[in-house]
């Protein structure tokens, strides 16, 4: 069976690598793994791939960053160049990015079978890309690998076939689970920050309706400096906010306060999750992770598409619009944790495992 992996930004990366290991451990599988290069720098990408044991990339198409047209445009072009001559039997995209919906749709328009890992979420604001990319990307799968119920109800809603549907897990929760422990002793970064377990905040930024309006990224900005008077904020910085602050004039100001740092390896980031008191993020995989380490965590968005973690009490989502952003952080900080769900909604940890196994027990099918 031959399938080729379409992975370009950095959660790819770390939600491919336990697929693509339980895919190689399985005979007759022979796996092509592509990088569209939408990220590139060395700590967005090849950290990942070492760490993680990700094989090298057998192709990476290096079309880097660019406007939302002209990015996903070059990559439709770029991979149907590369599934013409290798023709697999299916083609896996992971998540929500550029990469997804580029490698989703040049797939789809051979009539070679997709398979989506992390179907079915939604987060119900279309303004966001990666809700055009998630949803354009499950309708011309043929295979939805759901993290959730939720998602699974989602793509129940929008008249998906439940026979096209699995439920099967989060593979972060996969990641986490095999990595996770190796963090609890790797200090070495806290030492050389200065920071101590339990006595700061991590943030990360980088969602384009943050870094992108002005106002919420001055809001978010000064809600993490007013948070800094109570506690250490370390924030490891995304290339985009770095620009976008850099831009702002915002960048000097900030990185008196902050402890900001280049983005990390996951093992690193890791690691700070693991030791923080408190979660600061508009991502999306680390709102799960924090979770999984066990420290709670504020979303700074107006909405989410894992509601899981905020319907159990434990995540917070606070919109970088409301007036009293700064205040609800402190209180974040110094609330009594609430006690974990000791069944939760992303799986036993073989996420991977399930999915390799449905893709090589299913005869490639396009969906109609
Ligand atoms: C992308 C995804 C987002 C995901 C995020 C993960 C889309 C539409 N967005 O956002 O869903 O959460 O990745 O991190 O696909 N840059 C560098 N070096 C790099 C990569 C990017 O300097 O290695 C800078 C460039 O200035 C670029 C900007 O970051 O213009 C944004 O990069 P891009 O890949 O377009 O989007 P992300 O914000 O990373
Ligand atoms: N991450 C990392 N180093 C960093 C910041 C994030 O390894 O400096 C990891 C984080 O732990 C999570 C993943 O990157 O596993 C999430 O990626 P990101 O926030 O860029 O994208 P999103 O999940 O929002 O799409």
């Amino acid at each position: 069976m031959k399938i080729v992996s379409v992975v370009g930004a950095r959660p790819q990366f770390i939600k491919a690598s336990v697929v693509s290991k339980s895919l190689r451990s399985r005979d007759g599988v022979q796996e092509t793994l592509v990088h569209s290069g939408q990220h590139y720098d060395i700590a967005m990408s090849d950290v990942f791939f070492e760490e993680l044991g990700l094989p090298t990339a057998d192709m990476n198409l290096s079309i880097g960053s660019g406007s939302h047209g002209t990015q996903t445009g070059r990559m439709l072009q770029a991979i149907e160049g590369v599934l013409v001559p290798e023709a697999p039997d299916w083609v896996i995209v992971y998540g929500d990015t550029n990469t997804t919906l580029a490698g989703a749709l040049a797939a789809a328009k051979l009539h070679i079978p997709v398979v989506h890992v992390e179907a079915g979420l939604r987060s119900f604001d279309m303004g966001m890309p990666e809700e055009i990319n998630r949803v354009l990307t499950d309708r011309v799968a043929s295979l939805l690998f759901a993290p959730t119920q939720v998602a699974v109800s989602n793509l129940h809603s929008e008249g998906f076939k439940n026979e096209n549907i699995y439920c099967v897990g989060d593979v972060m929760y996969d990641v986490a689970l095999t990595f996770g422990h190796l963090a609890e002793n790797r200090i070495d970064l806290l030492k050389q920050l200065s920071i101590q377990s339990g006595k700061y905040a991590l943030a990360t930024i980088h969602r384009a309706e943050n870094t992108d309006d002005i106002h919420r990224l001055c809001a978010i900005f000064t809600a993490l400096r007013n948070l800094s008077r109570e506690i250490t904020v370390v924030l490891p910085l995304h290339p985009r906010t770095r620009a976008r602050l850099n831009a702002a004039r915002l960048l000097e100001q900030v990185q008196q306060e902050l402890v900001m740092i280049e983005p990390v390896g996951y093992m690193d980031m890791a690691a700070l999750t693991r030791h923080a008191a408190l979660v600061v993020t508009d991502s999306g995989g680390l709102q799960k992770e924090s979770y999984f380490h066990g420290i709670p965590c504020a979303i700074l968005r107006d909405c989410t598409e894992w509601i899981e973690l905020v319907q159990l009490g434990w995540n917070e989502l606070i919109s970088p619009s409301a007036h009293d952003i700064s205040e609800r952080l402190v209180q974040l900080l110094w609330r009594e944790t609430p006690p974990r769900a000791t069944d939760g909604p992303f799986g036993d940890g073989h996420a991977a495992e399930a999915i390799a196994e449905t893709i090589c027990s299913n005869t490639p099918s396009r969906y109609v």
